[in-house]
Protein backbone atom coordinates (compact mmCIF):
# COMPACT_ATOMS: atom_id res chain seq x y z
CA UNK A 1 0.00 0.00 0.00
CA UNK A 2 1.31 3.26 -1.12
CA UNK A 3 1.92 6.05 1.77
CA UNK A 4 1.39 9.58 1.92
CA UNK A 5 4.98 10.84 3.11
CA UNK A 6 6.55 14.61 2.96
CA UNK A 7 4.35 17.72 1.56
CA UNK A 8 5.45 18.39 -2.09
CA UNK A 9 3.03 22.01 -2.72
CA UNK A 10 0.59 23.61 -0.95
CA UNK A 11 -1.90 25.43 -3.27
CA UNK A 12 -4.57 28.02 -2.72
CA UNK A 13 -7.45 24.95 -2.08
CA UNK A 14 -5.30 21.69 -2.44
CA UNK A 15 -2.09 20.31 -0.95
CA UNK A 16 0.04 17.97 -2.61
CA UNK A 17 1.93 15.52 -0.88
CA UNK A 18 4.68 12.68 -2.24
CA UNK A 19 4.43 9.33 -1.21
CA UNK A 20 6.56 6.23 -1.11
CA UNK A 21 5.97 5.12 -5.01
CA UNK A 22 8.04 7.76 -6.78
CA UNK A 23 5.28 7.65 -9.36
CA UNK A 24 2.26 8.66 -7.55
CA UNK A 25 1.23 11.60 -5.16
CA UNK A 26 -2.04 12.22 -3.09
CA UNK A 27 -3.91 15.51 -3.42
CA UNK A 28 -5.84 17.05 -0.33
CA UNK A 29 -9.12 18.95 -1.12
CA UNK A 30 -9.16 21.68 1.54
CA UNK A 31 -12.21 24.03 2.39
CA UNK A 32 -9.96 26.77 1.22
CA UNK A 33 -12.12 28.75 -1.10
CA UNK A 34 -10.02 31.56 -3.22
CA UNK A 35 -10.66 34.22 -5.72
CA UNK A 36 -9.12 36.88 -7.39
CA UNK A 37 -5.59 34.62 -7.79
CA UNK A 38 -5.61 34.11 -4.06
CA UNK A 39 -6.38 38.08 -3.02
CA UNK A 40 -9.91 36.27 -1.18
CA UNK A 41 -9.65 32.96 0.84
CA UNK A 42 -12.31 32.01 2.97
CA UNK A 43 -13.14 28.01 4.77
CA UNK A 44 -16.27 27.00 3.28
CA UNK A 45 -17.15 23.48 5.61
CA UNK A 46 -17.40 20.21 3.61
CA UNK A 47 -16.40 21.91 0.48
CA UNK A 48 -13.10 19.67 0.33
CA UNK A 49 -15.00 16.82 0.20
CA UNK A 50 -17.16 17.75 -2.42
CA UNK A 51 -14.93 18.50 -4.80
CA UNK A 52 -12.72 15.54 -4.33
CA UNK A 53 -15.65 13.25 -4.58
CA UNK A 54 -17.06 15.58 -7.56
CA UNK A 55 -13.35 15.88 -9.39
CA UNK A 56 -13.05 11.75 -8.78
CA UNK A 57 -16.77 10.97 -10.32
CA UNK A 58 -15.60 13.88 -13.51
CA UNK A 59 -12.37 12.48 -13.83
CA UNK A 60 -13.94 8.47 -14.70
CA UNK A 61 -16.36 9.81 -17.17
CA UNK A 62 -13.17 11.63 -19.05
CA UNK A 63 -11.02 8.61 -18.45
CA UNK A 64 -14.12 6.19 -19.50
CA UNK A 65 -14.19 8.68 -23.08
CA UNK A 66 -10.92 8.09 -23.58
CA UNK A 67 -9.14 10.97 -21.72
CA UNK A 68 -6.21 9.90 -20.04
CA UNK A 69 -6.27 11.55 -16.43
CA UNK A 70 -4.12 11.07 -13.54
CA UNK A 71 -6.66 9.71 -10.99
CA UNK A 72 -5.71 6.41 -9.72
CA UNK A 73 -7.72 6.18 -6.52
CA UNK A 74 -10.01 7.37 -4.66
CA UNK A 75 -8.96 7.13 -0.81
CA UNK A 76 -10.88 9.19 1.60
CA UNK A 77 -13.47 11.83 1.71
CA UNK A 78 -10.80 14.62 0.69
CA UNK A 79 -7.49 12.75 -0.82
CA UNK A 80 -7.37 11.18 -3.94
CA UNK A 81 -4.12 9.03 -5.39
CA UNK A 82 -3.15 10.53 -8.58
CA UNK A 83 -0.10 10.01 -11.38
CA UNK A 84 2.71 12.49 -10.66
CA UNK A 85 2.57 14.36 -13.90
CA UNK A 86 5.43 17.58 -15.02
CA UNK A 87 2.94 20.04 -15.23
CA UNK A 88 2.25 22.45 -17.99
CA UNK A 89 2.13 25.74 -16.65
CA UNK A 90 -0.71 26.82 -19.34
CA UNK A 91 -4.44 26.71 -18.83
CA UNK A 92 -7.07 25.59 -20.98
CA UNK A 93 -9.94 27.42 -21.22
CA UNK A 94 -13.20 26.28 -23.54
CA UNK A 95 -16.36 28.26 -23.56
CA UNK A 96 -19.68 27.53 -24.54
CA UNK A 97 -21.51 30.52 -23.44
CA UNK A 98 -19.62 34.47 -22.68
CA UNK A 99 -19.43 34.92 -19.01
CA UNK A 100 -16.23 36.52 -16.89
CA UNK A 101 -13.30 37.74 -17.98
CA UNK A 102 -14.64 37.36 -21.90
CA UNK A 103 -17.08 39.96 -20.84
CA UNK A 104 -14.95 42.20 -19.06
CA UNK A 105 -12.33 42.06 -22.56
CA UNK A 106 -14.56 42.15 -25.13
CA UNK A 107 -18.22 43.89 -23.43
CA UNK A 108 -20.22 41.32 -24.89
CA UNK A 109 -23.45 40.44 -23.17
CA UNK A 110 -23.19 37.78 -20.22
CA UNK A 111 -25.05 34.62 -21.79
CA UNK A 112 -24.61 34.84 -25.04
CA UNK A 113 -23.81 31.56 -26.79
CA UNK A 114 -20.57 30.62 -28.67
CA UNK A 115 -20.78 28.67 -31.89
CA UNK A 116 -18.12 27.13 -32.35
CA UNK A 117 -16.85 26.92 -28.54
CA UNK A 118 -14.05 29.12 -27.96
CA UNK A 119 -10.46 27.86 -26.83
CA UNK A 120 -7.82 30.16 -24.74
CA UNK A 121 -5.12 29.99 -23.13
CA UNK A 122 -4.07 31.53 -19.72
CA UNK A 123 -0.45 31.58 -18.01
CA UNK A 124 -0.10 29.70 -14.06
CA UNK A 125 1.08 33.20 -12.45
CA UNK A 126 -0.98 34.57 -9.82
CA UNK A 127 1.36 37.56 -9.50
CA UNK A 128 0.66 38.29 -13.08
CA UNK A 129 -3.15 37.63 -12.83
CA UNK A 130 -2.99 34.89 -15.48
CA UNK A 131 -2.80 36.46 -18.35
CA UNK A 132 -3.75 35.15 -21.53
CA UNK A 133 -1.45 33.94 -23.76
CA UNK A 134 -0.80 32.01 -27.00
CA UNK A 135 0.88 29.06 -28.62
CA UNK A 136 3.35 30.53 -29.96
CA UNK A 137 4.34 32.41 -26.91
CA UNK A 138 4.20 28.85 -24.98
CA UNK A 139 6.35 27.80 -27.55
CA UNK A 140 8.99 30.42 -27.66
CA UNK A 141 9.04 30.35 -23.47
CA UNK A 142 9.34 26.75 -23.73
CA UNK A 143 6.39 26.01 -21.65
CA UNK A 144 4.69 23.68 -24.10
CA UNK A 145 5.41 22.25 -27.85
CA UNK A 146 3.44 22.95 -30.36
CA UNK A 147 2.23 18.44 -30.42
CA UNK A 148 1.79 19.22 -27.14
CA UNK A 149 -0.40 22.30 -27.99
CA UNK A 150 -2.64 20.43 -30.29
CA UNK A 151 -2.81 17.56 -28.09
CA UNK A 152 -4.33 19.92 -25.24
CA UNK A 153 -6.80 21.63 -27.46
CA UNK A 154 -8.07 18.24 -28.51
CA UNK A 155 -8.64 16.74 -25.67
CA UNK A 156 -9.77 20.12 -23.82
CA UNK A 157 -12.67 20.04 -26.70
CA UNK A 158 -13.30 16.28 -26.03
CA UNK A 159 -13.98 16.99 -22.54
CA UNK A 160 -16.42 20.14 -23.61
CA UNK A 161 -18.19 17.46 -25.47
CA UNK A 162 -18.40 14.98 -22.98
CA UNK A 163 -19.07 17.21 -20.44
CA UNK A 164 -21.49 19.14 -22.01
CA UNK A 165 -23.87 16.66 -22.50
CA UNK A 166 -23.08 15.17 -19.06
CA UNK A 167 -24.73 18.45 -17.51
CA UNK A 168 -27.27 18.85 -20.24
CA UNK A 169 -28.95 15.68 -19.09
CA UNK A 170 -28.92 17.41 -14.96
CA UNK A 171 -30.48 20.25 -16.40
CA UNK A 172 -27.47 22.48 -16.38
CA UNK A 173 -25.47 24.35 -18.85
CA UNK A 174 -21.62 23.82 -19.22
CA UNK A 175 -20.86 27.36 -19.66
CA UNK A 176 -17.07 27.59 -19.68
CA UNK A 177 -14.07 25.48 -17.50
CA UNK A 178 -10.63 25.39 -17.37
CA UNK A 179 -8.27 22.15 -17.62
CA UNK A 180 -4.65 21.93 -16.68
CA UNK A 181 -2.38 18.82 -18.27
CA UNK A 182 1.18 17.78 -17.66
CA UNK A 183 3.04 14.58 -19.15
CA UNK A 184 3.98 11.59 -17.54
CA UNK A 185 5.96 9.16 -19.99
CA UNK A 186 6.23 11.24 -22.48
CA UNK A 187 2.03 11.54 -22.68
CA UNK A 188 -0.23 14.17 -21.97
CA UNK A 189 -2.30 13.36 -19.46
CA UNK A 190 -5.15 15.39 -17.67
CA UNK A 191 -4.14 16.54 -14.36
CA UNK A 192 -5.31 18.96 -11.65
CA UNK A 193 -9.44 19.08 -10.75
CA UNK A 194 -12.46 19.40 -12.13
CA UNK A 195 -15.17 20.80 -9.73
CA UNK A 196 -17.16 24.08 -9.64
CA UNK A 197 -14.00 26.00 -8.13
CA UNK A 198 -12.89 25.87 -11.57
CA UNK A 199 -16.29 25.88 -13.79
CA UNK A 200 -19.21 27.71 -14.15
CA UNK A 201 -23.01 26.39 -14.60
CA UNK A 202 -25.83 27.65 -15.15
CA UNK A 203 -29.06 25.62 -14.30
CA UNK A 204 -31.14 25.72 -17.27
CA UNK A 205 -34.44 26.36 -16.91
CA UNK A 206 -33.63 30.09 -14.43
CA UNK A 207 -30.39 30.73 -14.85
CA UNK A 208 -28.83 30.41 -11.13
CA UNK A 209 -25.25 30.37 -10.98
CA UNK A 210 -24.16 26.72 -9.39
CA UNK A 211 -20.16 27.38 -9.24
CA UNK A 212 -17.49 29.78 -7.90
CA UNK A 213 -19.00 32.24 -9.15
CA UNK A 214 -21.19 32.42 -6.39
CA UNK A 215 -18.41 32.96 -4.02
CA UNK A 216 -16.56 35.78 -6.33
CA UNK A 217 -19.60 37.85 -6.48
CA UNK A 218 -20.51 37.08 -2.43
CA UNK A 219 -24.12 35.67 -3.70
CA UNK A 220 -24.02 33.41 -0.58
CA UNK A 221 -25.03 29.38 -0.31
CA UNK A 222 -21.79 28.33 -2.16
CA UNK A 223 -21.40 24.96 -0.86
CA UNK A 224 -25.33 24.18 -1.19
CA UNK A 225 -24.71 25.28 -4.79
CA UNK A 226 -22.00 22.72 -5.30
CA UNK A 227 -23.84 20.24 -3.47
CA UNK A 228 -26.75 20.50 -5.78
CA UNK A 229 -24.88 20.37 -8.99
CA UNK A 230 -23.16 17.12 -7.05
CA UNK A 231 -26.70 15.64 -6.45
CA UNK A 232 -28.07 16.32 -9.52
CA UNK A 233 -25.03 14.13 -11.20
CA UNK A 234 -25.72 11.29 -8.80
CA UNK A 235 -22.42 11.67 -7.32
CA UNK A 236 -22.60 9.92 -3.91
CA UNK A 237 -21.42 12.39 -1.44
CA UNK A 238 -21.94 10.81 2.10
P1 LIG B 1 -12.35 33.54 -16.81
O1 LIG B 1 -13.70 33.93 -17.32
O2 LIG B 1 -11.98 34.18 -15.50
O3 LIG B 1 -11.28 33.72 -17.87
O4 LIG B 1 -12.40 31.99 -16.50
C1 LIG B 1 -12.90 31.05 -17.42
C2 LIG B 1 -13.14 29.74 -16.71
O5 LIG B 1 -11.92 29.15 -16.33
C3 LIG B 1 -13.96 29.88 -15.43
O6 LIG B 1 -14.82 28.74 -15.32
C4 LIG B 1 -12.94 29.87 -14.31
C5 LIG B 1 -11.83 29.05 -14.91
N1 LIG B 1 -10.51 29.49 -14.49
C6 LIG B 1 -9.97 28.99 -13.32
O7 LIG B 1 -10.58 28.18 -12.65
N2 LIG B 1 -8.74 29.41 -12.93
C7 LIG B 1 -8.01 30.30 -13.64
O8 LIG B 1 -6.90 30.64 -13.23
C8 LIG B 1 -8.58 30.81 -14.88
C9 LIG B 1 -7.83 31.81 -15.71
C10 LIG B 1 -9.82 30.38 -15.25
N1 LIG C 1 -8.61 30.20 -9.29
C1 LIG C 1 -8.16 31.58 -9.27
C2 LIG C 1 -8.07 32.09 -7.83
O1 LIG C 1 -8.36 31.40 -6.93
C3 LIG C 1 -9.05 32.46 -10.10
C4 LIG C 1 -10.47 32.56 -9.61
O2 LIG C 1 -11.10 31.52 -9.45
O3 LIG C 1 -10.97 33.68 -9.45
O4 LIG C 1 -7.68 33.18 -7.58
Amino acid sequence: MVQKTTELYRGKAKTVYNTTDHNLLVLHFRNDTSAFDGERIEQLDRKGMINNKFNYFIMQKLQDAGIPTQVEQLLSDDEVLVKKLNMIPVECVVRNFAAGSLVRRLGVAEGIALTPPTFELFLKNDALHDPMVNESLAVAFNWATEDQLAKMKQLTFKANEVLAALFDAAGMMLVDFKLEFGVFNGEIVLGDEFSPDGCRLWDKATRKKLDKDRFRQGLGGVVEAYEEVANRLGVKLD
